[in-house]
């Protein structure tokens, strides 16, 4: 897929430094391997030096020297004072002692967090054996969110056959991952962010639809409302966004029917980023989309973080792991 490997280039050029906290798990170790081999990034695993090793051995890997393995248990005293410093000093008003901060580092995920917040590493990517929450939660209490954003969400590449839709068949969904019902505020700020990894990510103008069971008022519930609102929250953080809403599906991506329903739209039915009123909306869609219309699904990105930290299926492969590395170091670029 063209796009992709797009994205591994642009990755190349930036030369960003990705923790990998699954450091001993073999798709990971195997990617890990051909991310520097290729020079998408620089990669640091996180681990037990010597079962790394044995795992490198195993699938006779070259790149894994010692040198990039880092094990939560031996860090070097002067790691764990620094690191230790920074994380009481982040969240000691939410109880997070030396001694808990200290034992949080032992747990890789956290460990990869910390580094992240610390400048040690430029991004994370886990998930291969965690679940989404395990990842997620030590990069929302430690990485935080970007400048301007409250609430961290996940945008779904979609690459859909029908090349008449979007951008050449692409299309972002949002959110499909993360806040399970969010406010107007922060529907508004998905679409801010969503917007950003289509800059930097897909090389996309973006131009968001804020969908709902509704176009300009068509049916009246506090629903609508609440997309209505959204929208004009985020014209108000990115007056030059080309935005719409609140729409129904249909009008954001079909001309003819935009121009029935919202007549005058600057969307005009050409959305290329559709917003999702909730999670269950969104992550819905995104799988009905893929399986019916046969679409590749690119993602969860996780988008609206500090710094970017990326969950995988686990049931990923080592390609995917390659690729949410990649798009990893690019989201360093927004
Ligand atoms: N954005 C920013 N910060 C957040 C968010 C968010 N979306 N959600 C929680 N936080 C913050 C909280 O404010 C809190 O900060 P604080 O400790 O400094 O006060 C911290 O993160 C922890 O919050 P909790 O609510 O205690 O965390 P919780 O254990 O509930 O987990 C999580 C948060 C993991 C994001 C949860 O909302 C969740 O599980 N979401 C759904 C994930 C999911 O299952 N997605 C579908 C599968 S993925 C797929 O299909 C592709």
């Amino acid at each position: 897929m063209e796009l992709i490997y797009k994205i591994r280039k642009k990755a190349a050029g930036l030369n960003r430094k990705i923790v990998l906290p699954e450091g001993a798990e073999e798709r990971t170790i195997q990617a890990a391997d051909f991310l520097i081999a290729e020079g998408i990034a620089d990669v640091i695993l996180l681990g037990s030096k010597g079962r790394i090793k044995v795992e490198a051995e195993r699938f006779g890997l070259k790149h894994i020297t010692d040198d990039r393995v880092i094990d939560p248990y031996r860090l070097p005293d002067a790691d764990v004072e620094r690191y230790v410093e920074m994380m009481v000093a982040l969240r000691g008003n939410k109880g997070v002692t030396y001694d808990i901060a200290a034992k949080q580092l032992q747990d890789s995920l956290y460990l990869a967090s910390v580094m992240v917040k610390a400048g040690d590493a430029d991004g994370a990517v886990a998930g291969a054996v965690n679940y989404t929450g395990d990842v997620l939660r030590p990069a929302l209490q430690y990485v935080k969110t970007a400048p301007g954003i409250s609430v961290v969400s996940g945008a779904f590449i979609m690459r859909i056959p029908d090349k008449t839709f979007g951008d050449g068949g692409t299309i972002l969904f949002a959110d499909c991952a993360v806040s399970p019902d969010p406010t107007a505020q922060q529907l508004a700020e998905i679409a801010i962010s969503t917007a950003r990894t289509a800059r930097s990510i897909v090389g996309l103008e973006p131009r968001v639809a804020m969908l709902s069971f509704s176009t300009r008022g068509s049916a009246k519930h506090p629903l609508v409302d609440k997309v209505a609102e959204a929208t004009e929250i985020a014209r108000r953080l990115d007056p030059n966004l080309i935005i719409d809403g609140e729409l129904q599906a249909d009008a954001a991506i079909v001309p003819d029917i935009a121009e029935r329903k919202s007549p005058g739209s600057r969307l005009g039915g050409r959305a290329n980023i559709l917003i999702f009123p909730s999670l269950e909306v969104g992550n819905i869609a995104y799988k009905l989309v893929q399986r019916l219309a046969h679409a590749d699904a690119i993602g969860p990105v996780l988008q609206g973080m500090a710094s970017p930290v990326n969950d995988l299926s686990r049931g990923c492969s080592i390609d995917d792991i390659i690729n949410v590395v990649a798009i990893t170091a690019c989201q360093t670029s927004i």
